[in-house]
């Protein structure tokens, strides 16, 4: 495997292999790599010649008191995990190198950055949107592949790739999750061990929502409800930041289940902000 930390290189390198009539996949990650993002890069390898995964604690998508000092980094443990995937090329850019001293171009779907996490991380998807573009562009990727535990983050990055014809192939995989429920996640690390207890609750209110709707159960308001009980008994540590039923794609709010219905949580527990979400009705 090899290692790039210089832009214009994974540029050069990427521009060859395209030339060779190779196929590149990439999986854009902040680092301290979980299971979730050891599959992506196993999916990658199996549909792809060369995979490419960066790794970049992205700056301009935290907002002013947010975790980027503390969030969790440990290069020689990723290294390794990209290694045994059979990773082409990690980039892992040197600092001040992914963006110029005056940069002043940004990309924005405020349509769909407004609500859910947007509410409480209003420059978060600008900030994803702006890099994840210039990892397109330094990578040149066929396709690339996100977690869909960042629902909204990959509805997002689908709709700017359409709407200015970015010639990739976005693909989200599943969510992957510890045995107990709890979507995998690098700030899971913050959990103190009570915290980590009462996690799971947050997929099970979701799950006991989806069995509601099966039965037949229409109106969100009530399954809501529904999620806040449960929370209320089994996650008493930790505090809705939102809780909302929205149209998988469009991300507007649904009142009544009609077709497929995304309900997509954000909890904070302790230090973690964790997020999570369910795709329900048919
Ligand atoms: O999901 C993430 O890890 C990040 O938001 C991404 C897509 C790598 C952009 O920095």
């Amino acid at each position: 495997m090899q290692i790039i930390t210089d832009p214009s290189q994974l540029q050069q390198t990427c521009l060859q292999w395209r030339a060779q009539g190779q196929r590149i996949a990439l999986v854009p990650t902040m680092g301290f790599f979980h299971a979730g993002h050891e599959s992506l890069m196993e999916h990658a390898r199996t549909v792809a010649d060369k995979v490419v995964v960066t790794l970049f604690v992205n700056p301009t998508q935290f907002g002013p008191g947010e975790d980027l000092e503390a969030y969790p980094r440990d290069h020689d443990r990723d290294t390794a995990v990209a290694s045994a995937r059979g990773v082409d090329v990690l980039f892992m850019p040197a600092p001040g190198t992914m963006y110029e001293a005056d940069h002043a171009t940004w990309v924005e779907v405020p349509e769909l950055a407004r609500g859910l996490c947007g509410l409480t991380r209003p420059t978060h998807f600008r900030g994803v949107c702006t890099v994840v573009l210039k990892l397109f562009m330094l990578t040149l990727p066929h396709m690339a592949f996100f977690g869909q535990k960042d629902w909204q983050q990959l509805a997002i990055i689908r709709r700017m790739t359409r709407d200015l014809n970015v010639p990739v192939h976005v693909e989200g995989r599943p969510i992957v999750r510890e045995q107990d429920g709890l979507a995998l996640s690098s700030r899971n690390v913050y959990l103190l061990p009570d915290e980590r207890r009462q996690a799971p609750a947050i997929r099970a209110g979701l799950c006991l929502a989806a069995d509601m709707a099966a039965r037949g159960e229409k109106d969100t308001a009530t399954l809501a409800e529904a999620i806040r009980t449960y929370w209320r008994e089994h996650l008493p540590a930790g505090t809705e930041d939102y809780l909302a039923f929205v149209h998988p794609e469009s991300l507007a709010p649904v009142t009544r289940m009609d077709g497929q219905v995304l309900c997509a949580v954000a909890v904070r527990l302790g230090k973690a902000r964790l997020i999570d979400n369910i795709l329900m009705g048919s």
